[in-house]
């Protein structure tokens, strides 16, 4: 195991984590005699160990070059990345770019329309990623692509819908599995404060309310109402107060006065003292939108599973 420091190479012993899938992960002692059985087959630990971190993979189109240059780093120092560009300006700036930044060891860019002539490479690669306006069309050379005796995976970027339909039958088609698709979404989280006054805060609140209409109540009604009359009266009491002391509703516009008892006048002050800052107690909360208008892409992921032969 190592957790303090990068490994590079699984070794007898080690504990890793399988990834299947992106919701499935099995975290494993290496054991050299042991194979490790799953919905996908049966694999040997004997041959997790001694695998390098240098895959080979192929991507298209190569645009500008950017994900190139990050997935190089990713499969330095020896694997390797083929990648294809139709556009012949954008193929030679590419080109000069991967030899001036370092990394034309580990990437070979071709000047080739894929969707016409394919990748030209077969039992080869562990891994394609492709961000292109028609994927579907290289769906099977990617197929006949992929080392042939072990799992190999798929990503394809588009915008619209209609790429990935045509995308996930053409990869139904050539036999992959696991096929996902995750839309991805740029969702804004606007920070802002919100006053959220303490449970304390709010009993004292009504507390204190409760005290003020008891002692307007006591004073309209000096002897105890009937049992029967005491909602109607309350209500009435509600009213008239409000009509009497053209004061607002204490439920609503903040904290009783603690002090809301007769003054020395003997007018019972029923004026709303606000809320302290201490106890609005305002905190950072996050708000998103209910809706997310447009989205940036849609990624789908796909599985390449070597058949079995009967
Ligand atoms: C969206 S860009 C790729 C961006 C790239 N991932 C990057 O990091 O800059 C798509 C590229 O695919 C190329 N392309 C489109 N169809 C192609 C084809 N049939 N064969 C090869 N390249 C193609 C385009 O010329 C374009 O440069």
């Amino acid at each position: 195991m190592a957790f303090f420091r990068f490994k590079s190479i699984i070794e007898d012993g080690d504990q890793i984590v399988v990834y299947l899938s992106r919701d499935y992960m099995v975290p494993l002692v290496v054991d050299a005699t042991k194979v490790y059985h799953n919905r996908y087959g049966s694999f040997a630990h004997k041959n997790m160990i001694d695998l390098t971190p240098g895959k080979k993979m192929i991507e298209t189109g190569t645009g500008s070059g950017s994900f190139s240059h990050s997935i190089a780093r990713s499969l330095a120092p020896d694997g390797h990345l083929y990648t294809f560009e139709y556009h012949e300006q954008r193929y030679n700036i590419a080109k000069q770019e991967f030899q001036d930044h370092g990394i034309a060891d580990l990437v070979t860019i071709q000047h080739r329309d894929v969707c016409k002539d394919g990748f030209g490479i077969t039992n080869e690669v562990h891994a394609v990623f492709l961000d292109l306006p028609a994927p579907w069309e290289v769906v099977a050379s990617a197929r006949a692509a992929f080392q042939q005796n072990t799992v190999g995976r798929l990503c394809s970027f588009s915008p619209c819908i209609e790429q990935v339909d045509r995308t996930c039958k053409a990869l139904t088609e050539e036999g992959f599995s696991n096929i996902t698709m995750f839309e991805v979404l740029s969702r804004p989280h606007e920070l802002r404060q919100t006053p959220l006054p303490s449970i304390q805060a709010a009993i004292a609140r009504h507390q204190s309310q409760r005290e003020s209409k008891a002692i307007v109540t006591a004073r309209r009604y000096p002897t105890e109402p009937k049992e029967e009359d005491q909602s109607s009266s309350t209500e009435t009491t509600h009213k008239k107060r409000k009509l009497e002391t053209g004061e607002e509703d204490s439920t609503l516009a903040g904290v009783p006065d603690k002090s809301s008892t007769p003054s020395e006048s003997g007018r019972v002050n029923l004026t709303l003292r606000p809320l302290t800052t201490e106890e609005l107690n305002y905190q950072y909360v996050t708000k998103t939108p209910t809706e997310c208008r447009g989205h940036t892409s849609y990624l789908t992921f796909a599985t390449w599973v070597p058949q079995l032969d009967n």
